[in-house]
């Protein structure tokens, strides 16, 4: 069971990384390369490389939910506490409720962007990049992966407050 554990905890943080990780570098790296002077490539780039990370993503979603859910189980935590008033009130209990709410805002934000805005975005961006349409679901798809950025660092620290007793 133990390497099971050690095994699932590893996972979950290969995926934590993968997903994470992806945001950041699209956000740091390749927005502002596409910005500074390439918007005619930018429809294009972003639709493929777009396409080529989303199911990186909710692959790290999935693997995400059933590590996290197993690691969860090894820490003593059954369906019941999600309920248990005395649970909630304990610190590690709110880590674990503020962890399941930010995931849930994950995943709403995530298939607004991949499967709507965001493609809209990319097909508006490559039609014709200087269109008032192209500019103003740009901009939404931009405000929707930097909420997802800053979700993704929230649910980092409440991880590792999580492993460390819970949230103070
Ligand atoms: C985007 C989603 C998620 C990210 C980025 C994420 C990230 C992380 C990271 C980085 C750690 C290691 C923290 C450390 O060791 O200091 C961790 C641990 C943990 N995560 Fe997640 N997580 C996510 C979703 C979930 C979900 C959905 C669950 C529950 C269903 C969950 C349950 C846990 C648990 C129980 C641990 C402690 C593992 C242990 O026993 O050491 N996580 N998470």
């Amino acid at each position: 069971m133990r390497v099971l554990y050690l095994f699932s905890v590893w996972l979950h943080v290969i995926a934590a990384i993968a997903w994470v990780g992806g945001i950041l570098f699209l956000i740091l790296v390749v927005v502002p390369w596409l910005r500074a002077g390439r918007r005619e490539l930018a429809g294009a780039f972003l639709r493929e490389t777009g396409g080529r990370f989303l199911p990186v993503a909710w692959v790290s979603f999935a693997v995400l939910l059933i590590t996290g859910s197993f690691n969860l189980y090894v820490r003593g935590v059954r369906p019941g506490d999600l309920v248990d008033a005395a649970w909630l009130a304990t610190p590690f209990g709110r880590a674990v409720v503020l962890k399941l709410v930010l995931f849930g805002s994950i995943l709403v934000v995530s298939a607004v962007h991949d499967f709507g805005v965001g493609r809209q975005a990319a097909a508006a961006m490559e039609a014709d990049p200087r269109s008032g349409k192209a500019t103003r679901l740009r901009r939404r798809a931009s405000l929707l992966g930097r909420l997802n950025a800053l979700l993704a660092l929230a649910i980092v620290l409440v991880a590792v407050m999580l492993v460390r007793g819970g949230v103070l």
